[in-house]
């Protein structure tokens, strides 16, 4: 039996490859060279499946040029990469990597709000300086974290594990808001409460985006709504670049709108708003919270076993579009 041909768009750990390799045909990237949207289409054109990060957009005009593609994988819980509508209508089977990465996420998201309230970046980068001459009573004074008011924008999975975290550790109040309110049991759980936006973001001390970026979700938070929050108070991004306006928040720190700033994403990363780059007040990290060995490999793995699963039982473990699954217009 011949094997399917498969795309790796992205360097992976060596051992995905191997597992791929078992089972299929692969064209790998492990040089992780920049193919623009035309190099990408002209090497998927004959693949069955497609392993990707969240950089590789799969849209209409990419699979109009790939008639045979019938599955894109994605080693991202996110996928904005992907235009679902348009893979669904031409019966590809879309996959993302969701659960394994919940937890390591969340204490992503506890570590930047801590670094965060407490300048532990911009200390460090004043005492690398050499500016440390003598301790003073108001030296990198920040805000607290236990005991605090905690916001939380987006209640999926990763939300409610940073809820648990802030309730159960730091004896937080916990505040979130949502598009869906969670059950009172879960909500119980998470020790937090529903707030609608505007009172999430006039009584946080701490706000926390973890909302999935969509055409909705974009600029969730702009000038508008840095202007509600508390001088005091710090905002922290672990979603996707473009929840935020970089070039407000940039602002906002600068005039001391708000305190402090963490954001592991950015509006059209890997470049990030000279703004930011700036201002004392902002800990910047390239877009890690998923970021360690083990959870990377689970990512991978879960993206690798769905392309197995469905090139070579037409299964899937967490696909997003299941109504594609037997119904493929790529047969
Ligand atoms: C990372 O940003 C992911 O979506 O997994």
């Amino acid at each position: 039996m011949t094997r399917a041909k498969i795309l790796v768009a992205r360097a992976v750990f060596p051992e995905t490859l191997a597992k791929l390799e078992q089972h299929f045909e692969v064209e790998a990237n492990q040089s992780d060279a920049d193919w623009g949207p035309a190099e990408l289409a002209a090497r998927l054109k004959d693949k069955s499946g497609a392993f990707t990060t969240g950089t590789e957009r799969i849209d209409a005009a990419l699979l109009a040029a790939c008639p045979q593609l019938k599955i894109c994988a994605n080693m991202a819980v996110g996928y904005n990469n992907f235009d679902v509508d348009a893979m669904t209508a031409r019966g590809v089977l879309a996959t993302n990597a969701p659960d394994v990465l919940t937890e390591t996420t969340a204490d992503f998201g506890f570590a930047l709000l801590m670094a965060t309230a407490r300048r532990i970046c911009e200390s460090e980068h004043s005492l690398r300086r050499g500016e440390w001459k003598k301790w003073r009573y108001d030296m990198f004074a920040g805000s607290d974290v236990h005991g605090s008011t905690m916001g939380i924008i987006g209640m999926g999975r990763i939300g409610q594990a940073i809820a648990r975290r802030g309730a159960l550790g730091f004896g937080m109040k916990v505040i979130y808001h949502n598009r869906s309110r969670l059950a009172p049991d879960l909500e119980a759980r998470c020790g937090a409460t529903y707030a609608s936006k505007e009172e999430l973001l006039r009584t946080a001390d701490h706000v926390v985006l973890v909302v999935p970026y969509s055409a909705a979700s974009h600029h969730t938070i702009g000038a508008a709504e840095l202007a509600l929050m508390k001088p005091t108070a710090t905002l922290v991004n672990i979603a996707r670049g473009g929840i935020v306006d970089d070039a407000a928040l940039a602002q906002a720190l600068k005039d001391k709108r708000i305190a402090a700033a963490g954001l592991d994403v950015f509006e059209g990363e890997p470049k990030v708003h000279p703004g930011l780059l700036e201002v004392p007040n902002v800990v910047l990290t390239p877009h890690i919270a998923s970021a360690t060995v083990p959870t990377r490999r689970a990512m991978a793995d879960l993206a690798a076993d769905n392309l197995i699963a469905y090139l070579t039982r037409g299964e899937a473990l967490t696909p997003l579009n299941p109504s594609v699954i037997g119904a493929s217009a790529n047969p």
